[in-house]
C-alpha cells in the first residue's frame, strides 16, 4: 500500500562530484528514484529531495561538498521540508563524523546502499537516516540507470577495487572488487544503442580485472563489439597489472575499441611505487607500453601521477618526469598526495610541505603541456575520424568532437553534420589541448591518411 507521501509528485535534484563512476552511479540512483515515484528536478530550490553525490578521494573534494552543504542547509532553512541527503564515497568515508559536521543531514547514504534509497528516503522524514553497509555481492545488475542522453554513455562493468594502493580510500568507501555480469551491461549497451547512443565507456575501478565466470576483460570488449549500433568502445580506468593478453588482443583486433588508453601510473620511482604498493616497476610498466604500442598502432595514452607521496625525495620526483617523458603521454592527471584517514599510508604522515607539493605540481604540468603540444603537432596535416558531439565549448559556429585517440577536434559547422556523425577531418593547427579542423568537403577532398 502507499503512503501518503508517495500520492505526492515529488521532485529530487541529484549533484554528482569526482570521477565517472560516480556519474554512472548517479544515473543509477535517478533510474531508482524514478521507480518509486520521483521525478527529475531542474534546479535544488524546485526539488523536494537534493543528495549530493560525493567523492573522498582527496580532501579537497570532500571540502568543496562541506561548503556545498552549508550553502543547501540555508536552503533548508527557508524551506524545512527538503530533504537533504549525501551520497557516495565521502559518505561511506566520514559516516560517523558527517551527521555531527552537518546535523541537517536527512540522509546519508554509501555506494552499496542505493537500491535501499526509497525506503531511507520515508524513513528520513521523521530522523536522519544512515546506511553505510558495504555490500560484496551488490552489482545493481537488475537496475536500469536512468542515462543522461549524448553520443557517448557510461556502463559500469566492475565496482570496488582490492589493490589497496597506500595512499588511496576507494578500497574503504566502494568495497571489494565485484564485476556486473555481462548479460546486465550488454542489455543496458542494447538499450542504449537503440537510444542512438554511438560509443560506450566501460567503467570501473580497476576495469581490466573485470571477470564474471568464462567471461574476461578481452571478452568483454568483444561482446560489447558485437552490439550494433555501438560505433566506439573505450574504458577507464585500468591498472597496470591486470593488462593481460587477452585485453590487449582485444584492443588490437577489435576495430571498435578506440586506440587510447588511460593507465595510472603514479611515479617514475621504484621506490615510491613499492611505497605505494602499486604491484609494478618502472621496468615492467614501460614493457607493457611497449607490448601495447607494438600491438596498437597509434595508441594514445594518459595517465594519473602523485606528487609529494610521503618520502618522495627530489631523486623520486625527477624520476616521474624523466618517465612522463620517457612514455611521452598525450595527456596526464596530475595531483598532490593528499593524506586520507584509514588508508595505509595514513599514519606515515607527510613528509613533502604543501609548498614543495605545489612546486612539484606546477613543474609536472607545465612538462605534460609542453610533451601534449609536441605530440599534437604531429598530427597536423593528417585525417581523423571524428564523432561529432555538438557544439564547440568556445561556441563561434564551430562543432566539437573526439578523434580515436580521444583528442577534442574542433572544425567549422555546417548544416549537414550532426552529433552521432563521424566525420572525416583533417588537422589544420594544434593546441597542447585542442585539434583545429577542417572537414572533407566536395571541393576539398582527402587523400588516404593526409589531407591534400
Ligand atoms: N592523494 C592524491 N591523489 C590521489 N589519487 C588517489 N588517491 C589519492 C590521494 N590520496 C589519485 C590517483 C588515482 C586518481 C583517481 O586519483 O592518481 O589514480
Ligand atoms: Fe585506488 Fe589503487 Fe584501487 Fe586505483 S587500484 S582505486 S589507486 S586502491
Amino acid at each position: 500500500m502507499m503512503d501518503d507521501s508517495a500520492r505526492v509528485a515529488r521532485r529530487v535534484f541529484i549533484e554528482t562530484y569526482g570521477c565517472q563512476m560516480n556519474s554512472a552511479d548517479s544515473e543509477l540512483v535517478a533510474g531508482v528514484l524514478r521507480r518509486a515515484g520521483y521525478s527529475p528536478a531542474a534546479r535544488p530550490e524546485e526539488a523536494d529531495v537534493v543528495l549530493l553525490n560525493t567523492c573522498a578521494i582527496r580532501e579537497h573534494a570532500e571540502e568543496r561538498v562541506l561548503r556545498r552543504l552549508s550553502e543547501l542547509a540555508r536552503l533548508k532553512q527557508s524551506r524545512p521540508e527538503l530533504r537533504l541527503g549525501l551520497l557516495g564515497c565521502m559518505a561511506q568515508h566520514n559516516r560517523v563524523s558527517l551527521t555531527e559536521k552537518a546535523p541537517w543531514l536527512d540522509l546519508v547514504a554509501g555506494p552499496d546502499s542505493y537500491r535501499r534509497l526509497p525506503e531511507l528516503l520515508s524513513r528520513a522524514r521523521f530522523d536522519p537516516a544512515v546506511d553505510v553497509r558495504l555490500d560484496r555481492a551488490e552489482t545493481y545488475a537488475d537496475m536500469v540507470p536512468e542515462h543522461q542522453g549524448g553520443v557517448r554513455a557510461f556502463v559500469t562493468a566492475m565496482r570496488g577495487c582490492d589493490r589497496f594502493c597506500a595512499f588511496c580510500v576507494v578500497p574503504y568507501v566502494r568495497g571489494r572488487e565485484r564485476s556486473v555480469p555481462p548479460q546486465a551491461i550488454l542489455d543496458d549497451v542494447r538499450g542504449l544503442a537503440a537510444r542512438g547512443v554511438k560509443e560506450i565507456v566501460l567503467l570501473g575501478q580497476t576495469v581490466n580485472a573485470y571477470r564474471f565466470g568464462e567471461v574476461d576483460f578481452g571478452r568483454l570488449l568483444h561482446l560489447v563489439a558485437d552490439v550494433d549500433g555501438i560505433e566506439r568502445i573505450r574504458f577507464t580506468s585500468p591498472h597496470p597489472s591486470d593488462m593481460s593478453d587477452s585485453a590487449i588482443e582485444a584492443m588490437a583486433t577489435e576495430r571498435k575499441v578506440q586506440p587510447w588508453l588511460h593507465l595510472p601510473v603514479q611515479s617514475g620511482s621504484d621506490r615510491m611505487l613499492a611505497a605505494m604498493g602499486r604491484g609494478y616497476t618502472v621496468g615492467e610498466y614501460l614493457g607493457l607500453i611497449e607490448r601495447l604500442r607494438t600491438a596498437i598502432p597509434g595508441l594514445a595514452l594518459s595517465t594519473d601521477i602523485i606528487v609529494g607521496f610521503h618520502g618522495e625525495g627530489d631523486t623520486d620526483f625527477r624520476a616521474t618526469l624523466d618517465l612522463m617523458r620517457t612514455v611521452g603521454y598525450d595527456s596526464a592527471f596530475t595531483f598532490k598526495y593528499s593524506l586520507r584517514e584509514h588508508t595505509r599510508a595514513f599514519r606515515l604522515g607527510d613528509t613533502v610541505s604543501e609548498g614543495e607539493k605545489g612546486g612539484r605540481l606546477a613543474e609536472v604540468i607545465a612538462q605534460q603541456e609542453r610533451i601534449s603540444l609536441e605530440r599534437n603537432r604531429r598530427l597536423a596535416g593528417e585525417r581523423a575520424a571524428v564523432l561529432v558531439e555538438g557544439p564547440a565549448r568556445r561556441g563561434g559556429g564551430m562543432l566539437a568532437g573526439k578523434t580515436p585517440q580521444f583528442k577534442t577536434a574542433v572544425f567549422p559547422a555546417v548544416d549537414s553534420i550532426h552529433p552521432g556523425d563521424l566525420v572525416t577531418v583533417c588537422v589544420e593547427s594544434v593546441t597542447a589541448h585542442t585539434l583545429q579542423c577542417a572537414v572533407a568537403s566536395a571541393d576539398r577532398e582527402f587523400s588516404d591518411s593526409v589531407c591534400t
